[in-house]
């Protein structure tokens, strides 16, 4: 059989099973059983493929076809233009999370910072962050032991292990240090709304990195409540925050005696991301 083929029943498969992306996804698979660019693939369509090759992709096109995400699938997801490891004790990063590292990167470049990323699942944040600002070091901390692993993993792999602590621990338990800067992605999908999620989402992805309680708010609210006591006289929290959260965030941050310094939307014009400051 030669890839052609190959792409092409894969490609049906999932077409069957409700994948919209799937001459993509298929495309994808067999680039990486191949080791090869998705490029350097379609070029050389007439190319015979082994059986041992033919074995695996059809295992792997299965899992898609059960919706398990590509991402957990080829356990690797490109962020910030790295290539970050992936596996089911993380949260897959999302592009829309880039747009908090590109302001505070904006903002603290060439800067020497001590960061703290709270809820840090695959390190994207403060990895990304740590790549763009050389003298800046930090610490991410995340109640899930599997979240950490895998932030330690990507840690070694981006070759920023000396620059970075991953500590397992509640937010809430962060005692004896301050920050220039915090940043957080924390999980702010109200519990009721979980099952309205796709189902490569809510059947695959860890539910402690959803689950933001009742209004959603539950830890967005620790995370303020700590950087409170946490965040230096002059430093910047940074937070992502979910759709139409913003009203009631900007209210949480002005209790707590935060001033917004920036606000950064989405392409849709909602706010995604507040950076804020300790009032004068
Ligand atoms: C939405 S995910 C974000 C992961 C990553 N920062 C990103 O942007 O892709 C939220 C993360 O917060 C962690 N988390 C939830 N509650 C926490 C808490 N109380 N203390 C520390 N981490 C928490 C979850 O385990 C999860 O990894």
């Amino acid at each position: 059989m030669n890839a052609s083929e190959l792409l092409s029943s894969g490609s049906k498969i999932l077409k069957k099973n409700k994948i919209e992306t799937h001459q993509l996804d298929s495309e994808l698979v067999l680039s990486s059983l191949l080791k090869k660019q998705r490029e350097s693939l379609l070029i050389n369509l007439n190319e015979e493929v082994s059986k041992n090759t033919i074995n695996n992709f059809e295992r792997l096109i299965s899992r898609r076809a059960h919706k398990e995400p590509l991402a957990y699938i080829l356990r690797s997801k490109e962020f910030w233009s790295k290539d970050f490891f992936v596996d089911k004790g993380a949260l897959i990063p999302r592009p829309e999370t880039e747009l908090l590292c590109e302001s505070v990167i904006k903002l603290f470049k060439n800067k020497k910072i001590h960061i703290l990323d709270m809820g840090t699942g695959t390190g994207c944040i403060i990895l990304s962050v740590l790549s763009e600002i050389k003298e800046a070091k930090g610490i991410g901390i995340d109640v899930s032991k599997e979240a950490i692993k895998v932030a330690k993993k990507n840690s070694k792999k981006l070759g920023l292990n000396k620059r970075v602590k991953f500590i397992n621990k509640s937010l809430e338990d962060i005692y004896g240090y301050k920050f220039d800067l915090i940043v957080s992605n924390p999980p702010y999908i109200k519990t009721s709304d979980i099952k309205n999620l796709s189902d490569d989402v809510k059947r695959f992805e860890p539910k402690i990195a959803l689950d933001g309680g009742k209004d959603g708010l539950d830890v967005i609210k620790k995370v303020i409540y700590k950087s409170n006591t946490i965040l230096n006289k002059l430093g910047i929290l940074a937070l992502e925050i979910g759709y139409g959260q913003y009203f009631k965030v900007s209210q949480i941050l002005k209790e707590k005696n935060f001033e917004e310094e920036l606000l950064v939307r989405d392409y849709r014009d909602n706010v995604r991301c507040v950076l804020a400051k300790f009032k004068d």
